[in-house]
């Protein structure tokens, strides 16, 4: 049931704006957040988050962990959950356990949870699925509510993790009061704008296809993004590997010049996440630089960008993270285009199971 669309992963795209809204539903209040799973105990005596998971729900945990450090004053680290497993991590008794599964089945993130319960650490899991292995041992479960996700290239999974994360990043906010009034109201409605930010505009998604022609010889991508937009960078090249086979790769791009930038021809694409609100003057040159040694360069931006060969123009906003889930649908459509261009399979990619549950 794609209800008209040609994919499960077109479909999942355009419930985005809907599924976010079912993720915030009685979780948002006037003038804070709250969330029934648990209550403000949960963070006492907490010195760091630590948040483990694989793939895509991995770049949820990585945008996180900029918004837990910035927003909850609370440091926090991420690890992909089989490099965790086997190096012998040291485990704290005041670290707080965060699993992101959208499954809730993933032999190294089931794993790595077993793991933090055995050394007796609070754990929560970020989860899609009620009842899944996860939910039945993490200490608390938040259920993301994004629905069935049919698609193997996760969409809405991600978007609905990272508001869900967002938001406990704001809860620890208000128990720590690391946030001024002012400060809190802005992120409440930034927020509540979300859904609005995920919608998917007809313009860009015609102006994805038409890139979609261009994009399709060469001999690789960078996705190239600071801060938050860094991880979705990450989440923007794996979407492109998994459903077009294209070699692609996100990166900081601060750390092109420290060898990538090696290289940079016109048969190398760039993508560049050039939001107005976080850092823009910083990859505007890390872009540049590029330009300068010929790469061809699409910018994803609400800023005009003269240097770029191709422009994806996004809408403006106040706050970075809605300039983060407008890109996100700009790049969830354009690597959906790019795989229909070549013939694949878009919702069952070669090689791919939705669900890794052996290690
Ligand atoms: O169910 P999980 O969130 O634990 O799955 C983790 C990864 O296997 C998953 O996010 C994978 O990377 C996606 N299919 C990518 O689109």
């Amino acid at each position: 049931q794609k209800d008209g669309y040609r994919f499960f992963m077109e479909k999942e795209i355009h419930e985005q704006c809907v599924v976010t809204s079912d993720t915030m539903l009685g979780r948002m209040c006037d003038e804070k957040v709250d969330f029934e799973e648990f209550d403000s105990s949960i963070i006492e005596g907490i010195e760091e988050i630590k948040i483990c998971a694989c793939g895509t729900s991995f770049h949820a945990g990585l945008t996180a962990s900029y918004l837990f450090e910035r927003l909850a004053k609370v440091r926090c680290s991420v690890e992909i959950a089989s490099e965790f497993r086997y190096k012998e991590p040291l485990l704290n008794k005041n670290t707080l356990f965060i699993v992101i599964s959208q499954s809730g089945e993933t032999a190294d993130t089931l794993e790595a949870l077993k793991m933090a319960n055995k050394e007796g650490l609070k754990s929560i899991v970020v989860c899609n699925v009620d009842n899944s292995s996860m939910t039945r041992i993490a200490n608390y479960s938040v259920l993301t509510r994004a629905g069935i996700e049919k698609g193997v290239a996760s969409t809405k999974a991600f978007s609905t993790q990272t508001v869900v994360l967002w938001m406990m990043a704001l809860y620890f906010a208000q128990y720590k009061n690391s946030l001024s009034i002012e400060e809190m109201n802005s992120e409440l409605k930034a927020l509540r704008e979300v859904p609005k930010s995920l919608k998917v505009h007809d313009s860009t998604h015609e102006k994805t296809k038409r890139l979609s022609k261009r994009y399709l010889h060469g001999h690789g991508f960078f996705f190239i993004g600071r801060d938050v937009f860094y991880p979705l960078a990450l989440e923007g090249a794996l979407k492109l590997k998994e459903i077009s086979y294209l070699h692609a790769e996100g990166y900081p791009a601060g750390e092109m010049k420290h060898g990538p930038i090696a290289l940079a021809d016109p048969e190398l694409f760039t993508i560049a996440l050039m939001p107005q609100n976080l850092l823009y003057d910083k990859i505007k040159s890390n872009v540049e630089e590029l330009s300068a040694r010929d790469s061809t360069i699409c910018a994803i931006s609400p800023l005009d960008f003269d240097l770029a060969d191709d422009y994806i123009k996004t809408n403006k906003y106040d706050h970075y993270m809605l300039e983060f889930f407008e890109m996100l649908v700009v790049l969830q459509l354009f690597s959906m285009e790019i795989s229909v261009r070549l013939g694949n399979d878009v919702d069952m990619p070669r090689n791919l199971a939705k669900s890794v549950t052996v290690e």
